[in-house]
């Protein structure tokens, strides 16, 4: 069946089957493998995209859902060569290690902040609360979209 969606601020039409994921859509039709698919169970949450502004596990949406909606990927963060504020509060404050994570943290990270700038720790350990890391014990990642809301404009003091 053919669907056509956004991805990343572009429109784009592919003829999928229709048990076709969207996180394979993303992967393997549009080659982007920032959509990290770490299980069969819908349990780690690498694979979370923004939906129509809404962070989602995107192996739970058939890629024929998407039809018509907004996805947002990892890929988007970085614009012109500049990083997103969560991007650079992850490496500031050492938010992975192995990264496989990583992606779908920095998405629920971005929805988080976008509404709501000035989130309180439990706020964020709510919002990342379905994703799964196996390497951080969550404190760093905590500390990373912290530092994202306290530097909005991504910027490192001297
Ligand atoms: Fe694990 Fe989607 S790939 S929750
Ligand atoms: Fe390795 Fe999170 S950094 S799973």
């Amino acid at each position: 069946m053919e669907v056509t969606l956004t991805v990343n601020g572009e429109q784009v039409t592919r003829d999928v089957e229709a048990r076709l994921l969207l996180v394979h859509l993303l992967r393997d039709e549009l080659s982007l493998t920032g959509t990290h698919w770490g299980c069969d169970t819908s349990n780690c949450g690498s694979c979370v995209v923004l939906y129509d502004d809404e962070p989602v596990k995107s192996c739970t949406v058939l890629a024929a859902m998407a039809a018509g909606h907004e996805v947002r990927t990892v890929e988007s963060l970085e614009t012109d060569g500049e990083l997103d504020p969560v991007q650079v509060g992850f490496m500031e404050c050492h938010g992975l290690q192995c990264g496989f994570c990583t992606p779908g943290m920095l998405m629920s990270a971005r929805a988080l902040l976008d509404r709501d700038p000035d989130p309180r720790e439990a706020d964020i350990r709510e919002a990342i609360s379905g994703q799964i890391c196996r390497c951080t014990g969550y404190a760093s990642i905590v500390r990373s979209v912290r530092w994202a809301a306290e530097h909005p404009d991504g910027r490192i003091e001297a």
